[in-house]
């Protein structure tokens, strides 16, 4: 980044002058919940070790961690933000070993299989995908609206009698029209319920948004009462992400929540070795008595339950703090007359403000124009540590930029797409231009992390770095 070429004593241009040192910067480092590990998660790590059982059902001392670890996530997922867990809750939750792994588990245990579509969008991550493409059905794309994901009326576009699943994925922590995308479902659920054909089920990919909310009736068949709910609670399944980018971090960890018993008594085989537990009575065997299924090997340890303990009770803080520095860095975005992504909620967003994200206009500029732009303010951004993504370069969260999707590569044997029964696969194509909406905004879109320690004196320094990178690239333009 050109930070001044003025020899000594030449004034500087006053927009120049303004911006600080990249080093003076200091940003903390990205990751939400990794960056608030102390005493307690060393505690946490500690007593399983102490205990010489790191494995979830047995060990000389076996603490069961990640029993309940469920147990408390059952309680947040139905908490309302900010205030305390109740001790009751009607969700389900199996932890298991990664956000990849729970979305594997949740696609099988919903019968997902040859013969199938599974819809989701283009603006995910790779394992929404592979998770999808695994489980041997045809992945389908929609496009998405001014909140970057699901738009629910190209899903309604996009829904055949071959739609199994549906799974939105609410993407840097910025929710969908969630409400909106289950009124849709139901509405599509209703027509087939009349003939005699199964519903389309919801499987909410939440692996970049634990702990965010959205207002809307949940329900995928029926719908409950309309409310603002945490998100992972509206779709018939979801799954949430412990990895280190996400808010809370075992470093590894996933985990699979529903509300339909027979759906949980799946997933908890599935995700083991195959049998299922009574939930009742005591298993005889430790791994369940009744078998369901191939069983995937997907035990989370006792080790990332223990610190995804610690880490669950830290998550409203850390949102609260990433929430109001966005709100913040938004409000200075917008004074520069640039629009910033849209909220799904305008009025009560439950977004966690994990990133901040503007559109630039540049709509009449060529697309190699766009991109050359695009990459460059990422670049100069990226000198000040601020993290940025050229959201067209932002690597394997957009369709086009997954070789494996586009070239449709088949995993042993030719699945998914060898199979006679997804000769249908032929209508679709996942290479750039299929999703015009997301691409164009991919084109014109930048975005910066919001760490949840900012002070307000970084903040201001984030905020009068995007003022001199606007004043040189868009303003200028
Ligand atoms: C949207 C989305 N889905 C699924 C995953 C997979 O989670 P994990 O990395 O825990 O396997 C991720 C991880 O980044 C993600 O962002």
């Amino acid at each position: 980044m050109a930070k001044g070429n003025a020899k000594p004593g030449e004034q500087k241009p006053a927009r120049e002058r303004a911006l600080p040192a990249a080093k003076d910067l200091c940003l903390p480092r990205e990751f939400p919940g990794a960056i608030h590990y102390g005493k307690e998660e060393e505690e946490a790590a500690l007593r399983v070790i102490r205990s010489q059982s790191p494995f979830r059902y047995y060990g000389p001392r076996c603490g069961f961690e990640v029993k309940q670890f469920e147990a408390e996530f059952a309680r947040f997922i139905a908490s309302d933000p900010g205030k305390p867990w109740p001790e009751d809750s009607e969700h389900l939750v199996t932890a298991v070993n990664s956000g990849t792994g729970a979305l594997e588990v949740a696609l099988d245990a919903l019968g997902v299989g040859c013969g199938d579509e599974v819809i989701t969008q283009g603006f995910m991550w790779v394992s929404t995908i592979s998770a999808i493409v695994r489980n041997r059905a045809v992945p389908v794309l929609v496009d998405s609206d001014g909140t970057m994901n699901m738009d629910p009326e190209s899903l309604k576009d996009k829904m055949s009698d071959r739609t199994k699943v549906v799974i939105p994925v609410p993407m840097l922590g910025g929710c969908a029209r969630i409400g909106r995308i289950m009124a849709v479902i139901r509405e599509v659920n209703e027509d087939r319920a009349e003939r005699d054909l199964q519903p389309v089920r919801v499987l909410e990919d939440n692996a970049q948004s634990l702990g965010a909310h959205a207002t809307g009736c949940r329900g995928s068949v029926t719908a409950g009462k309309e409310g603002t709910y945490r998100i992972g609670t509206f779709g018939d399944a979801a799954i949430f992400s412990l990895q280190i980018n996400k808010n809370i971090t075992a470093g590894e960890g996933g985990v699979i929540v529903t509300r339909d018993r027979e759906l949980h008594k799946r997933v908890e085989a599935l995700h083991n070795a195959g049998f299922s537990k009574d939930l009742v009575a005591p298993a005889k065997n430790w791994y369940g008595d009744e078998p369901v299924g191939w069983g995937q090997g997907r035990r989370m340890t006792e080790m990332q339950a223990a610190i995804a303990r610690v880490q669950l009770r830290k998550l409203d803080t850390i949102i609260a703090r990433m929430r109001a520095s966005h709100d913040r860095l938004e409000a200075r975005v917008r004074q520069l007359g640039l629009t910033p992504r849209m909220r799904a909620d305008a009025v009560n967003p439950g977004d966690t403000g994990y990133y901040c994200i503007f559109h630039l206009p540049w709509h009449d500029l060529s697309d190699d124009d766009k991109i050359r732009r695009g990459r460059e303010i990422a670049a100069e951004l990226g000198e000040y540590a601020l993290h940025p993504w050229f959201m067209h370069d932002f690597e394997i969260h957009v369709y086009y930029n997954v070789p494996q999707l586009v070239g449709k590569w088949p995993m042993n044997n030719g699945c998914p797409w060898a199979c006679c029964k997804n000769a249908f696969h032929a209508l679709h194509k996942y290479s750039r231009g299929t999703l015009p909406r997301l691409d164009e905004m991919l084109l014109t879109s930048v975005g910066v992390n919001v760490p949840s320690q900012l002070t307000e004196v970084q903040e201001e320094r984030i905020a009068a770095v995007l003022e001199a990178v606007h004043a040189r690239h868009v303003k200028l333009a």
